[in-house]
């Protein structure tokens, strides 16, 4: 017959379409390591309490290692006819432990405190696998960076060419975003570090069972302050989805970024052939399909985020059904960025980046215009006049087909008397680069000091 968990007031079982709708195991069944861990701690209060003997813990213990045991193997599965994970756990303890001792592992807990905590728990380990994953991709960048101390390329703002930078200085600024979002998860650890076992269905537990003692065990630093906010309460993991989304959407920056370098209008760089797929039809085809997916995969974490908001938005406290939808979007945000995390890397690591067409590329379309201004305000000429010399230096040479650094010392004393043969010493590329040494710039020695820093920060995560 079904066991179901709250058969007492029944006359019958439930219908077929509310049991099919109702189960959860086929999701929640990865939460089963932590509810016996759960369960264990939960028999030492119920020991402590003196609801337990030493015997009867003993044995409960047992039961539950071999059931953990059974379940790590796969000899004890999840049937049709259990509702959800905790369901399924309680009926393993029963074939295993009896009736008359595993029926008692169920007093003082709910399965709304047992969830609320699993579900922490699962995320919180999921939050380091997280970590680990985006810390390889930062691995990869930064390698680039090593490989490319020098390499040069023209910095964008509105996908213009703006100003010479170090491609290294660019390939950094993704790994700060990419560390920020591992500090984000680091934070939301340390305010996810809260037990709701104990709480009860919502009201907490008669039966003098100590919840920090179940915390501790859990690997938490305390239990939560009210039992109505530990199970009614999801928004650790709205957070989490958010910090796997701003996650997501920062790789996908970095994705959208390689396709366009990768098409031959660019010509930036060149995948690595187990990094790229090639075409049914045309067979000259090597696409970017890592970077395409990674920013698929990016709406998609975004629409786990949004799907769970809008599922807690208006539900009245404590616990209510619609919370059993909470997991899968998280589950499939984790999911995915797990598939994601090794072949964005391996992609970045393998990328051949085309330096010299950068270095070709990196003072077309004026790009060191900005650098006759500034030259002319170390001269003591102001800005606004400044700013207008050097428009005046562009159109010049525009007009004449040319670089500012082949306009002649007639055209540019013409321009300005200040713009003496000395600004050429800015008018290259290096010296662009070089004179940004201000902290953060894009001068070789600052990327270095700043790539060492990013480094440190790696090791030390
Ligand atoms: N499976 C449920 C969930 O994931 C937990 C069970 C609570 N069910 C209940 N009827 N109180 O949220």
């Amino acid at each position: 017959g079904k066991v179901a968990l709250w058969g007492g007031r029944f006359a019958s079982g439930p219908a077929e379409a509310m049991a099919a709708l109702s189960a959860s195991t086929h999701f929640d069944w990865r939460l089963a390591p932590y509810d016996i861990a759960g369960s264990r701690a939960h028999a030492r209060v119920l020991r402590t309490a003196g609801l337990l003997t030493d015997a009867e813990l003993d044995a409960m213990l047992k039961a539950l290692d071999v059931l953990a045991d059974d379940v790590a193997s796969g000899a004890f599965t999840p049937t049709v006819a259990d509702e959800d994970v905790h369901t399924a756990l309680e009926r393993g303890l029963l074939e295993r432990a009896g009736t008359e001792l595993g029926g008692k592992l169920r007093a003082g807990r709910s399965r709304n405190d047992q969830v609320a905590t699993l579900f922490r728990m699962w995320l919180r380990d999921a939050a380091r696998r997280v970590v680990a994953g985006t810390l390889d991709v930062v691995d990869a960048l930064l390698a680039q960076s090593r490989r490319h101390p020098e390499a040069v390329l023209p910095g964008r703002t509105h996908l213009q060419h703006a100003q010479p930078v170090l491609l290294a200085h660019h390939l950094q600024a993704h790994a700060q975003s990419l560390l920020r979002d591992v500090g984000r998860l680091r934070d939301w650890d340390a305010r996810t570090d809260e037990s709701p076992y104990g709480s009860g269905a919502l009201a907490g537990s008669s039966l003098g069972l100590d919840p920090e003692a179940v915390a501790a065990e859990l690997g938490f630093s305390a239990s939560v302050d009210n039992s109505i906010d530990g199970t009614a309460s999801r928004d650790f993991a709205a957070e989490f989805a958010f910090a796997v989304a701003m996650l997501a959407v920062n790789l996908s920056r970095i994705a959208e970024e390689v396709i366009i370098w990768n098409t031959a209008e660019f010509g930036y760089v060149t995948l690595d052939d187990a990094w790229a797929t090639g075409s049914s039809i045309m067979p000259q085809k090597k696409n970017p399909d890592v970077a395409e997916l990674t920013r698929g995969k990016a709406g998609r974490l975004i629409g786990n985020l949004t799907g769970l908001l809008a599922t807690l938005k208006a539900q009245p406290l404590a616990y209510n059904r619609d919370l059993q939808e909470d997991k899968e979007p998280v589950f499939d945000s984790v999911e995915q960025l797990e598939l994601l995390f090794p072949a964005i890397a391996g992609m970045i690591a393998t990328l051949t980046f085309h330096t010299g067409r950068l270095a070709e590329l990196a003072p077309a379309g004026f790009t060191l215009a900005t650098d006759i201004a500034e030259w002319l305000v170390r001269q003591g000429v102001p800005f606004r006049v400044a700013h207008e010399a050097a428009g005046e230096c562009v159109r010049v040479a525009e007009s004449r087909g040319t670089t500012l650094d082949a306009l002649t010392d007639e055209e540019l004393t013409a321009i300005n008397p200040a713009l003496t043969p000395e600004v050429r010493s800015v008018l290259t590329v290096a010296g662009s680069v070089a004179c940004r040494d201000a902290r953060g710039g894009t001068a070789p020695a600052r990327v270095t000091e700043q790539r060492e820093r990013l480094e440190r920060r790696v090791s030390d995560a």
